[in-house]
């Protein structure tokens, strides 16, 4: 939708028209269009150790050996404590048929103590304030006698806390052993590591098999199996709606043998085999759909769930004869998630703890069909994979908005009633450039993932990136996002991609949140996001005047009656302000509003630095009101972001 100068039905307010040296808005209280309310969020998939290691609470790294044809089972991660000597093993009788290696725990001596210890994901949190939550499973005869558990410091030595475990351990089957660890001060940095250790003399085989040795901190909303408290902050401070799951790549997995298989990430972590995670690990599957059902619906976050479409990364692509079978797992997917409890799925999902079935209005089929597929595999979607989950999905569930792979910007003439998904990973000019893109095409579209990751100038996935999202990007952003909310009746919302980044191992540098074992470092373009989205319009206004260097976009909130406005000013002439004179109709002179202006560095390349802690934008709340014409008058400088909205009064 373009609201321009041109724009009728705005007599009854030409009236307060100046002439003033300033870009003149006014916003009419009718004739936009209804949103879906639901316009900002993410997608998650497990790349930069943003799922195990990340957003998954779990401390542990390496804590059930898993193992795949590309990532063969390893010891990362342990280490022996005096004479232990650790090796892996496929035992007869294994902890499950998912976790077939375990860890051997020999003694060399047979005398005192010995175990191992882990040092998490390059570091473990210890915190006097939290209650640490373990298990392991151990097999091998060792009666009577104790374990001791512990997390201490590698920097000081120090011992932080730790407890003994009463064996219970036989050389028969596997047995579980839980226990807590509550320390008794903070530790003073991230370098911690969590122990095991035993009697060497209790030991009758002369060793023990561990498997499945887990610990985790409090997680986010006390959810078992649960997410890491300041990550899982750092993106509800960012007001999402939406959150794009499973992936992105992750979701189609290298070879069409290990897709992101969704009955495998489900129930105990006794039966969850693990991935060979398409971003150089091997990953859990701790963070399965259940768990990202659980956040989504602690974050109150609209889901737009992928399901597999029949193309994996190496190009590998479903014939139709065998298609079938995989709309039919995307079927179960479904019924899994909102089928009611007397449905086969519905059924498990009750007695996997949530009867209620969630709310699903949003399925994705595959990820970027025209980008590892092409040309045969994106010719292959077109033809038949996606017309026919498409059907098959829509017969099933009418409600359901299918949502194709790609956009109508990759050349895909998406048959109806289907959706788009459009990815931009550019230059903060490039998404400026874009920002009349989505005005005239009447279908729907999410922007699954966009971010500003090359300098101007830079071009290409692979071109030079900048190290962190910088200011001058996040302003491009903020335009991208004001067009994509101008055009809100079409677009299903927008997803920032990939959003974290342990920056410990990371495969993919612009992320909106940095984090190690122990701080989360909030970017440039969590600032421009979290201001954005933190005012929903559920109806959007034609207002009358042109854009550039302004882009804005204005609406209403209809449960709260009050007028918003979001504005990003995106190279000026001259760098100069721009002045604004911004009416809208039916607004009072008198009438006040808040005002907040997001500016930059000096420099637009300026970053939040985590190796400084620094953030660079500066945050401006003010109240301004309206003046004798009832309009409200202010400045925005050059690469700035604004938000005003109107009070009721
Ligand atoms: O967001 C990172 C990756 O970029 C996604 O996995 C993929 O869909 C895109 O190419």
């Amino acid at each position: 939708m373009v609201f321009s100068k041109s724009i009728l039905g705005l007599s009854a307010l030409t009236s307060l028209v100046s002439t003033c040296a300033c870009v003149d808005i006014i916003v009419s209280s009718t004739g936009g269009n209804v949103t879906n309310g639901h316009q900002y969020g993410f997608l998650h998939e497990d790349i930069n150790y943003s799922g195990d290691g990340g957003l998954y609470a779990e401390l542990i790294r390496n804590r059930a050996f898993q193992s795949s044809q590309r990532f063969p089972a390893t010891l990362e991660g342990w280490h022996p404590i005096n004479d232990a000597k650790l090796s892996l093993k496929n035992l007869t009788v294994p902890l499950s048929e998912s976790l077939t290696t375990s860890m051997n725990v020999a003694t060399t001596t047979g005398q005192g103590n010995l175990g191992f210890y882990n040092d998490g994901y390059w570091g473990i949190d210890v915190k006097a304030s939290n209650t640490y939550r373990g298990s392991f499973w151990v097999k091998g005869a060792y009666a009577s006698r104790s374990f001791v558990v512990s997390l201490q410091s590698r920097t000081t030595g120090e011992l932080h806390v730790a407890a003994e475990v009463e064996s219970r351990s036989v050389s028969s089957q596997w047995t579980e052993h839980k226990f807590e660890l509550t320390p008794l001060r903070d530790a003073p940095d991230a370098n911690n590591t969590f122990a095991v250790v035993f009697d060497a003399s209790g030991a009758e085989e002369g060793s023990l098999d561990f498997n499945l040795i887990s610990l985790f901190p409090p997680t986010y909303k006390g959810r078992q199996n649960g997410m890491r408290v300041d990550i899982a902050e750092a993106l509800e401070q960012l007001h999402p709606t939406l959150i794009r799951i499973p992936g992105g790549n992750m979701l189609e997995g290298s070879t069409k043998n290990s897709w992101w298989d969704w009955k495998n990430t489900i129930g105990s972590l006794r039966n969850r085999p693990g991935f060979p995670g398409v971003w150089g690990y091997q990953q859990t599957n701790g963070l399965g759909l259940v768990e990202y059902l659980e956040f989504a619906e602690d974050l109150e976050m609209e889901i737009v769930l992928a399901v597999y479409g029949g193309l994996s990364l190496n190009g590998d692509t479903v014939p139709k004869d065998q298609l079938q079978g995989f709309i039919d797992d995307a079927l179960d997917q479904i019924e899994f998630v909102r089928g009611p409890v007397d449905s086969k799925w519905g059924a498990i999902r009750a007695e996997l703890g949530h009867p209620e079935p969630w709310k699903l209005r949003y399925v994705e089929i595959g990820n970027e069909d025209w980008l590892a597929g092409a040309p045969g595999g994106w010719q292959t979607y077109k033809d038949y994979r996606f017309p026919m989950f498409l059907e098959a999905i829509n017969d099933a569930y009418p409600d359901i908005q299918v949502i194709s792979s790609g956009s109508v910007f990759d050349g895909y003439d998406i048959p109806q009633p289907g959706a788009g998904d459009y990815h931009i990973y550019a230059e903060p000019d490039t998404l400026v450039a874009e920002f009349g893109k989505f005005d005239n095409t009447n279908i729907s579209h999410i922007i699954g993932e966009m971010a500003a990751i090359h300098p101007n100038g830079g071009s290409g996935w692979n071109g030079p990136q900048m190290p962190f999202p910088w200011w001058g990007g996040a302003v491009g952003e903020a335009v991208a996002l004001i067009s994509y909310e101008r055009n809100q009746d079409r677009i299903i919302g927008a997803a920032y991609a990939p959003i974290i980044r342990n920056l410990n191992r990371w495969q993919w540098e612009i992320t909106m949140i940095q984090f190690t074992a122990d701080t989360v470092i909030r970017s440039t373009s969590w600032y421009v996001w979290e201001l954005i989205a933190d005012h929903i319009m559920t109806e959007t206004l034609p207002a009358s005047s042109d854009f550039d260097p302004l882009y804005y976009v204005a609406g209403r909130n209809n449960k709260t009656g009050d007028y918003i406005f979001k504005a990003a000013v995106y190279n000026s002439t001259g760098g100069a302000d721009v002045p604004i004179k911004l009416a809208f109709e039916g607004i009072e002179p008198g009438a006040t509003a808040k005002l907040t202006v997001l500016t930059g560095p000096e420099n637009p390349y300026g970053i939040n630095d985590p190796s400084t802690g620094v953030n660079v934008v500066k945050t401006n709340r003010t109240t301004v009101r309206a003046g004798e014409s009832g309009s409200f008058e202010f400045s925005l400088p050059d690469l700035s972001v604004a938000v005003l909205e109107t009070r009721s009064p």
